[in-house]
């Protein structure tokens, strides 16, 4: 069935079980953090409401698991950056594709991304979400290219570090597509 793509990639980096099950764990810590933070039942007359903001279109898969994974009251506000026009595999800064609403102030926000590679793009969304106060921010990637950044941008939570690889699946794509392809893969170099 996924003989097509199968084609295109080189070797399964990690496969959709172990993404699973370090989902599970992931936001078993995080609910149990931002339980805390937002104390009560996190309705607004309380601690202060909790909003994921999830960094489009990379982490759509991720966040669609992760947030099954938290039983708390929450909203999602999203967020829309474009760092790869096209076919490229570098990063040629970041634009806003779609814009984050200004109503973070006082409250607790959870940002989430698929893969943290230079920072521009986790540095550029916190600094917009800064802007706006929020009453506290957290950030959570699911991949995370260790020594690669430069900026002073540290996620709270991390999936699995990896090696300085492009990878592809899970949300992740290369020129939009592989998104759907559940587990984590490298790319062959004629597919690039
Ligand atoms: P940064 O801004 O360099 O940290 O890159 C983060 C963004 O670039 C992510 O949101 C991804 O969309 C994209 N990206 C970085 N590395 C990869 C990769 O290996 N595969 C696919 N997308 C990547
Ligand atoms: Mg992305």
């Amino acid at each position: 069935m996924w003989a097509g793509m199968h084609r295109d990639l080189e070797r399964i980096l990690i496969p959709a079980a172990a993404i699973e099950s370090r989902v599970r764990d992931l936001g078993a810590q995080i609910a149990l953090d931002l339980e805390r933070v937002i104390g009560g039942d996190g309705t607004e007359d309380d601690h202060g409401e909790l909003v994921i903001v999830p960094i489009l279109t990379g982490s759509l898969v991720f966040v669609a698991d992760l947030v099954r994974r938290l039983p708390l009251k929450l909203r999602l506000e999203l967020v829309g950056v474009s760092s790869y026009p096209g076919k490229s595999m570098e990063t040629k800064g970041v634009s806003i594709r779609h814009e984050l609403p200004n109503i973070l102030s006082g409250k607790h926000v959870l940002v989430i991304d698929d893969i943290l590679d230079s920072g521009h793009t986790l540095d550029v969304v916190t600094r917009l979400i800064r802007d706006q106060k929020p009453a506290s921010l957290r950030t959570c990637v699911l991949l995370r290219k260790p020594g690669k950044s430069t900026l002073p941008v540290r996620p709270d939570y991390v999936g699995f570090d990896i090696p300085d690889e492009f990878v592809v699946g899970y949300g992740l794509d290369y020129d939009g597509y592989y998104r759907n392809f559940p587990e984590i893969a490298t790319l062959k170099p004629e597919a690039r």
